[in-house]
């Protein structure tokens, strides 16, 4: 079982449409049993793909009030997908730990267990969780539970600083899980534009980690599909994003020996 973290501390560079696109291929079209970890408050990967309720989700395990993961899974209606929704009671948990209000035991590995847990009960073959732009406690979790990281980057955010802040951001990660691998960076909102190009290749000679050769192109449909609450996989198949989508997992699957998973 295979564990991928996709991260970012930059918000809108495209971690939640990564991880939706990434999650709905491995179930839909490799028919991997995958489960959706959202790690962030603000529950994007959630709306994309459960319907509005009333669920404790991962709050629940991290505030530690749901002991087993079956708990706080959802079916998300695809099929081979689960999904352990957010909500802003992740918000709660940052606070009770920084406030030392309640303080919680065993947050940094709750998702570590649930992973082991998992895995003895072989009940998935690949994990796919959805960080928000921060070191939040569940970021952490996220983190320490991960296998291999997976960064979306801006393709025209790759000046001298926007490199020392990807290095930054991977020595941070490192710092709280030494073992922990970084799969790639994956380029996403790419267009044609003399600084996307430039950046691009800035980025592919400079970067300290590899940079998938697949990028994803800037589509509105990707926009729309938000919108409409789903995969752009389901909404527009055969757009630009989607077909690019496509891709990148076929390529990640074979450098990842997913097949196998
Ligand atoms: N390939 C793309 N083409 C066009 N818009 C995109 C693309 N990828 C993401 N977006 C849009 O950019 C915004 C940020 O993407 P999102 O995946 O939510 O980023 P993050 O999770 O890093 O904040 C969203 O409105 C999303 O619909
Ligand atoms: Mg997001």
């Amino acid at each position: 079982m295979r564990t991928f973290a996709i991260l970012n501390m930059k918000g809108g560079v495209g971690k939640t449409t990564t991880a939706v696109n990434l999650a709905y291929l491995l179930a839909a079209e490799y028919r991997l049993r995958t489960l959706l970890i959202d790690a962030d408050p603000q529950a994007n990967a959630t709306h994309a793909l459960l319907p509005d309720g009333d669920r404790t989700g991962l709050a629940g395990l991290l505030g530690g009030y749901a002991t087993v993961y079956d708990e706080v899974v959802a079916p998300s209606g695809i099929p081979n997908l689960d999904v352990i929704p957010a909500s802003e009671e992740l918000w709660g948990i940052d606070l009770n730990e920084r406030t030392g209000d309640r303080p919680l035991h065993g947050t940094a590995s709750a998702l570590r267990d649930l992973r082991d847990a998992a895995m003895e009960d072989d009940a998935y073959d690949v994990i796919v969780i959805d960080c928000p732009p921060n070191f939040s406690a569940a970021c952490v979790a996220a983190i320490n539970a991960a296998n291999s990281i997976i960064i979306p980057v801006l393709p025209d955010a790759f000046s001298a600083a926007g490199m020392d802040s990807l290095v930054y951001q991977i020595d941070g990660v490192r710092k709280i899980h030494p073992d922990v691998r970084v799969a790639g960076c994956l380029v996403t909102q790419w267009h044609r534009a003399d600084v996307v190009e430039d950046a691009t290749a800035h980025l592919r000679s400079e970067s300290p980690v590899p940079v998938f050769d697949t990028v994803i192109r800037r589509t509105d449909k990707v926009l729309e599909a938000t919108w409409a609450r789903e995969p752009v996989q389901t909404w527009s198949p055969f757009s630009a994003a989607a077909r690019d989508y496509r891709a990148w997992v076929k390529e990640l699957v074979r450098k990842e020996g997913l097949e196998n998973a």
